[in-house]
């Protein structure tokens, strides 16, 4: 190894990139993007203002906002091969295993695709972020043997999004619900996905193929794919009498709680607490209230023993499935957010680009004569 160099595992606390994106105080439990705190974006910004922050630095004005909100409805549409290859996926297929591949057939139609520029990276996030959405909900109807819905120029990202997935117009609550979810899954730092995107990036690749990875990353249980394992754990309970004999079951054994815990935060996750608040009303207005209380009941007994702290993955399961969203497309919609933050990573890191390349820490045997094999 390197000399002055030490091995810090799961890079703990290791800063890979200078970000003007991303403020992220695990002490204080606080968030902002681009220095606007998370509670006010998710109350009172829509997720289109959102990327347009992230991918240009500022707020929009209308005019922007406008502008941009053409764009992305316009680039709603996938290929038709996109849908002709769903319809010949298994339709058991996890679907975050097809939206890695959808997003690298993505990559092929791009008209942009080996263009690294700081202009066409930026027309590849918006392209992205629409075609994603599209692409998550025209999969859903396929493996379940309906045609795909189109996308409604009328309605915003999140309303398209609950619309192409179930053919219905959603309310404006449910809608809200959606965006301020999305705008909190938007972009969080280094997270294990995001630094996927970066050193995917940092070898001179492109948005579509670090993207793939970043879906890759993303859905794992450690990850994204921890609010699917929250419902699964809802579920598994099933009641919220049994909440106190699965908690002392659970410790005891030793088991990972999923939506627990947070290698940053330890004061607390300010997105769990925002989602919180929208879990109690979504899930009382859908009449699904017992998962939240539920989830909330879990939350004190595990924290009473463990101190703890739930992250943003816990109450969005909830929420989710109080949407009618199903448990396994719980972490393509949190891809569907994150995708404006991964876009915007990879563009800051296109834009001031060194290779991703640390070194490993060699404790396997000394060296060894090589044996022909015959000889072995
Ligand atoms: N359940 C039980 N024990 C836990 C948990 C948990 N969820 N999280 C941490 N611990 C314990 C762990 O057993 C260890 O205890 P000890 O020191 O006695 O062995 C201690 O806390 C430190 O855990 P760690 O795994 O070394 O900490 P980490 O920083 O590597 O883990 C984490 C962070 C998120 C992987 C972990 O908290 C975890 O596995 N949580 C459950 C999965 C989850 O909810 N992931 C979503 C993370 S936030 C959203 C996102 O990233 O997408």
């Amino acid at each position: 190894m390197t000399e002055g160099t030490r091995l810090i595992r799961g890079l703990e606390g290791v800063v890979a990139a200078e970000t003007k994106l991303c403020d992220l105080d695990g002490a204080n439990a606080r968030l902002a993007y681009c220095g606007y705190g998370i509670d006010d974006l998710a109350r009172r910004a829509t997720f289109e203002e959102v990327c347009c922050l992230l991918w240009y630095g500022e707020l929009p004005g209308k005019g922007q906002l406008d502008q941009l909100t053409v764009s992305l409805v316009a680039a709603r549409e996938i290929p038709a091969q996109l849908v002709d290859a769903f319809r010949v996926m298994p339709t058991d297929t996890d679907p975050n295993r097809v939206l890695q591949a959808a997003v690298a057939m993505l990559g092929m139609f791009d008209p942009d695709a080996n263009d690294n520029s700081h202009a066409a990276n930026v027309r590849k996030a918006i392209r992205l972020t629409s075609q994603m959405a599209t692409a998550i909900c025209a999969h859903h109807r396929a493996r379940s043997g309906q045609a795909p819905v189109p996308p409604a120029p009328d309605l915003g990202h999140a309303a398209n999004f609950l619309y192409m997935l179930t053919g219905r117009r959603p309310t404006p609550v449910t809608t809200k619900v959606l965006d301020a979810s999305l705008t909190l899954y938007a972009e969080h730092e280094l997270n294990a996905s995001t630094f996927t995107t970066r050193v995917i990036t940092s070898t001179d690749s492109d948005m579509h193929s670090a993207v793939a990875g970043g879906v890759g990353a993303l859905k794992g249980p450690l990850h994204g794919g921890a609010g699917e394992a929250v419902m699964r754990t809802l579920m598994e309970i099933g009641e919220i009498a049994n909440v106190d004999a699965f908690t002392t079951k659970a410790l005891a054994d030793k088991r990972r709680l999923m939506g627990f815990g947070h290698r940053v935060y330890t004061a607390g996750d300010p997105r769990a607490a925002i989602l919180k608040g929208m879990a109690e009303e979504a899930c009382r207005q859908s009449g699904q209230f017992k998962w939240y209380e539920m989830a909330v009941k879990l939350y004190e007994r595990v924290n009473a023993v463990k101190k703890l702290i739930p992250n943003v993955d816990f109450y969005s399961a909830p929420l989710f499935y109080s949407l009618g969203i199903p448990v396994d497309l719980f972490t393509p919609v949190i891809a569907a957010g994150r995708i404006a933050g991964w876009t915007a990573n990879i563009v800051e890191q296109y834009d001031d680009n060194r290779l991703i390349r640390p070194r490993g820490d060699y404790i396997g045997s000394g060296r060894r004569t090589y044996v022909p094999l015959a000889q072995r």
